[in-house]
């Protein structure tokens, strides 16, 4: 039988979902690639800490013994955070592995350099799960909707906001009740305040933004505003309204230049957005062709976000099968300007 060997980097929520769904997908992995698809190494930080069905041997704190493993095709990076994360994913690039990740911090603002790096060596690097979790929308940016022109991209794209939004408003609970409960879920970041200050959208719509348009834009060319000066008064204030509050992420393409934001916006009960709960995400597209189209789901957590992270890791996998590596990682783009949101 023919192996794909993969090397996993981090075991935290998303690696430890990634680890149980490939086990759990094993049988119909060889139809679905044509070989069999093999996690041969773990890295972790502490490699004393139990973690309960997981292979020990497979474990080690030295990436090194990845990077030179030459039988490893596929690096998945669920660590987080952008050093070592960034120096890793270039080593392998560099020594032609290809590269899975989900970790937005990083692709918003070195996702330029990645790609550059993938597309010299011919290989894959895929970032599915970067933005809104389990949905699928980094792909039909890239690829259902390439034949049109998109003006606007707009969305819930963060589960911890939304879901400390839903508890706030269905539940009275407190703010910081809500985000240990979201943190206990597993759908905030190691450091929450990039969730609650509106960091972490600030990320997925500068990738969105990027992709969408064609275009060059970084985390730091979004305007952000998060949901921590939110009150008890501006919660009865919306209800009253009929209303509900919610973190949006905001990116359009117009003729003077891209904008881009992230902020706390009421809306009407009735609008589609005011039904998105707890962790759900929704994109809203505009394109000149499909017209409006939307993407809902789970926008955070571990298995939603394994089911984008191998659902990248299976494409690679065929790529190397059928030898086209490298063709859906190329880009081609254009710099447009940036405009200050508030212009
Ligand atoms: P996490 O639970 O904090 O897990 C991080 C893992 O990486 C841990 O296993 C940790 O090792 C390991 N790690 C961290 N730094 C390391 C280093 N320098 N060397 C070796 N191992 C290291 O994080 P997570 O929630 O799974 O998130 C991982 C990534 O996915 C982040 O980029 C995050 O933004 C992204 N993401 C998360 C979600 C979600 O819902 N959680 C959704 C989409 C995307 P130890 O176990 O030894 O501490
Ligand atoms: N912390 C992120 C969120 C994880 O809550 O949306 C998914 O990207």
């Amino acid at each position: 039988k023919r192996k794909i060997k993969a090397a996993l980097l981090g075991l935290g929520t998303v690696g430890t979902g990634v680890y149980k769904l490939i086990h759990r997908r094993e049988d119909v992995m060889e139809r679905t690639i044509g070989a069999e698809l093999e996690i041969s190494k773990i890295l972790v930080h502490d490699l004393k800490k139990t973690r309960e069905g997981v292979d020990a041997s497979l474990l080690t704190n030295c990436w090194q013994e990845i990077l030179e493993d030459e039988e490893i095709q596929i690096v998945i990076e669920v660590m987080g955070g952008i050093e070592p994360a960034r120096s890793m994913i270039l080593d392998a690039l560099h020594a032609g592995k290809h590269v899975v990740t989900a970790n937005k911090d990083l692709v918003a603002e070195y996702g330029r350099e990645l790609l550059d790096a993938a597309e010299e060596g011919k290989c894959d690097f895929l970032f599915e799960a970067a933005v809104a979790g389990g949905i699928p929308i980094i792909r039909p940016l890239k690829q259902c909707l390439a034949g049109n022109d998109i003006s606007e991209v707009i969305g819930i794209v963060n589960g911890t906001t939304n879901y400390i939004l839903t508890k706030m408003f269905e539940e009275n609970m407190s703010f910081e009740e809500a985000l240990a409960k979201a943190t206990e879920l597993g759908y905030a970041e190691a450091d929450p305040t990039a969730d609650v200050e509106g960091l972490d959208a600030g990320r997925k719509v500068a990738i969105m933004a990027s992709i969408a348009f064609h275009s060059r834009v970084v985390f730091q060319d979004v305007y952000t505003e998060g949901i921590t000066k939110i009150t008890s008064a501006d919660i009865a204030y919306a209800k009253e309204f009929d209303s509900v509050i919610k973190l949006l992420g905001v990116a359009h393409n117009t003729e003077s230049g891209i904008e881009v934001g992230v902020y706390p916006m009421l809306i009407n009960k009735e609008h589609p957005l005011a039904s998105v709960r707890d962790s759900f995400n929704a994109v809203f597209v505009h394109g000149d062709a499909v017209d409006d189209a939307m993407f809902y789901g789970r926008g955070a957590g571990e298995l939603p976000t394994a089911s984008a992270v191998l659902g990248d890791v299976i494409d690679v996998a065929r790529d190397i099968e059928y030898q086209c590596t490298g063709r859906i990682s190329c880009t081609c783009y254009k710099e447009l300007p940036i405009k200050a949101f508030d212009d």
